[in-house]
């Protein structure tokens, strides 16, 4: 099992010697490794058994630092960097050839965000190269909220996690660049469309398709639990998989199945607010995959705000391979 702890100098020491660390984000934990060195990069991909199609944000401290590895921050993009950076939001955008091609998968765009958690923080500012950080998880696998999740599954792996408690937003951050020069969003996440749209007008959004080249690795099948999760309306699918005499486990958004099926059943957010069902999601997911049931039934949450991203979570854990 990997080490747990706050040790900024022992994260710098192992990232600097070529190694991966798991690092807290606002969002989710990421595997990270120094994306300027392709080895420690493909020990990201090695480690998570990600397919090398499918490339890497890159993670940095500040705005200065972005335009070192890319060409420019175009200007339909800057306002979105000023508004939302450092937090949940990763930009595409032109890459310098000091950024490996196992980073961006041979992309000309490299993703790049800027953290706001207070410990990855410190620790980007003290390391002079930037991160490359998929999701701590394995591939396909539902995404990581605490340290001891990452240790769950890749502890063996890897030999220290640095602990930042429970991510605060619990969604991935939201991915945006230019399509033929309009913003575009290519994964909801973290950061609402809706406040991206208040700072530059309406935008698209393109997410969904495996087959988008902006996106190789927005797959449909993803953030998957190993038991079929099963989504619909929950009072009926409650009642039709208990006639069937199969065990199974609940996952709601604000109504409790607590009275009838017990702690099988996870509510995330007993007051119906967004952002702490956001926060809950992956947490929850994991301790119902956990439990001896042989299938999770889910609902989606209100279309709107943070719960179209949750919502774009539930349905690729319930699509299976
Ligand atoms: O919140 C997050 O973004 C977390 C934390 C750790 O920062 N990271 C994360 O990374 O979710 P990952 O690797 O699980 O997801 C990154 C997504 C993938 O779907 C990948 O295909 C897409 O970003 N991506 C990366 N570079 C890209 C590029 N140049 N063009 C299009 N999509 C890209
Ligand atoms: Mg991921």
């Amino acid at each position: 099992m990997a080490e747990i702890g706050k040790d900024i100098a022992k994260a710098k020491q192992i990232l600097e010697a070529g190694d991966l660390v798991g690092i807290p984000t606002e969002t989710v934990y990421g595997l990270a490794g120094n994306a300027l060195d392709a080895d420690a990069v493909a020990k990201i991909f090695e480690t998570k058994k990600r397919p090398s199609f499918d490339p890497l944000i890159l993670h940095t401290s500040k705005i200065d630092r972005v335009l070192d590895f890319v060409i420019e921050i175009p200007e339909e993009l800057k306002p979105l960097a000023e508004a939302f950076w450092p937090g949940p939001l990763t930009l595409l955008l032109p890459r310098k050839s000091i950024v490996p091609d196992l980073v961006t998968s041979g992309l000309d765009t490299v993703a790049v965000r800027i953290p706001s958690h207070p410990l990855t923080r410190e620790l980007l500012a003290a390391l002079d190269f930037p991160l490359a950080a998929p999701s701590a998880n394995p591939f396909g696998y539902i995404s990581p909220t605490q340290a001891s999740h990452v240790n769950d599954q890749l502890g063996e792996k890897i030999d220290y996690i640095l602990d930042g408690g429970s991510c605060e937003v619990g969604l991935e951050s939201t991915i945006a660049g230019l399509e033929d020069g309009q913003v575009t969003v290519y994964r909801l996440g973290g950061l609402d469309v809706k406040r991206i749209e208040k700072v530059v007008g309406k935008v698209q959004v393109m997410t969904h398709s495996s087959s988008n080249p902006k996106a190789p690795g927005l797959l449909k099948s993803h953030y998957a639990p190993t038991k079929p999760f099963v989504l619909g309306d929950l009072k009926k699918l409650i009642e039709e998989y208990t006639n069937k005499g199969i065990e199974f486990a609940v996952l709601s958004f604000n109504d409790s199945f607590q009275s009838m099926i017990g702690e099988r059943n996870f509510v995330l957010s007993p007051e119906a607010d967004l952002h702490e069902a956001a926060k809950n999601l992956f947490a929850a997911m994991r301790i119902l995959d956990s439990m001896d049931v042989s299938v999770i039934l889910a609902e989606l949450l209100p279309d709107e705000g943070l719960g179209k991203a949750v919502n774009d979570r539930l349905r690729r854990a319930s699509v299976q391979e």
